[in-house]
């Protein structure tokens, strides 16, 4: 365990756990403030992520900035940004079971740093993952968790959005819930 994100970024960097490291041009480690009191979980990188070696700066990552920006939220100012794997899986497949649990040493040590009051994950991987197995977006999208004295949520994942517009709206009322809980259990993000 590292105390510090800078050194938990720079064995993160070296990484060779998984055998995405053979494939990856970037580790994407994450991004955002180190006071952040909301972290969002994606998938992995994508194909933009991994040519820049940050998360979510694609078309999916502009339509959630877009939504991020509808309650206040940004990278710059008061969130963090991670994902359940830090290298991209070839073609953007799914991450395997193997590589995720390989990877979560990462996101857990990134957690126990920042500390966060709410974890957003976006989309089933992650949600499956952190919140339960089961977990279905399309049924328990914008719903409430507390795991381990955090509140959690999942939404729909930016890219699922792309596919399926029809969505939105959804999406868009998770984001305001998020606000609420914002409101309700943070003290220093607005
Ligand atoms: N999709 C993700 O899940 N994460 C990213 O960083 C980019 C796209
Ligand atoms: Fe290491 Fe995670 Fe990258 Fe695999 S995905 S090589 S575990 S940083």
């Amino acid at each position: 365990m590292y105390d510090t994100m800078e050194a938990l970024r720079r064995e993160c960097l070296n990484c060779q756990k998984c055998p995405l490291a053979q494939t990856r041009t970037n580790v994407v480690f994450g991004v955002g403030v180190e006071d952040a009191e909301v972290l969002l979980i994606g998938e992995g990188p994508g194909e933009q992520e991994d040519l820049r070696g940050e998360p979510f700066v694609g078309r999916g990552g502009q339509l959630l900035e877009k939504y991020l920006a509808a309650i206040d939220l940004s990278r710059e100012k008061n969130t963090y940004i991670a994902n359940m794997v830090k290298c991209r899986p070839p073609k953007n497949r799914d991450p395997l079971p193997e590589e995720m649990e390989a990877c979560l040493p990462y996101l857990r040590n990134q957690t126990a740093i920042l500390r966060p009051k709410i974890i957003v994950c976006l989309g089933r991987i992650a949600a499956q993952k952190l919140i339960s197995p089961n977990f279905r977006v399309t049924k328990e999208h914008g719903q409430w968790f507390q795991r381990n004295g955090v509140w959690m949520m999942g939404t729909f994942h930016p890219a699922a959005l792309l596919r399926n517009p029809r969505n939105k709206p959804d999406a868009l009322e998770d984001f305001q819930s998020l606000r609420e809980k914002i409101h309700e259990v943070c003290t220093h993000t607005y």
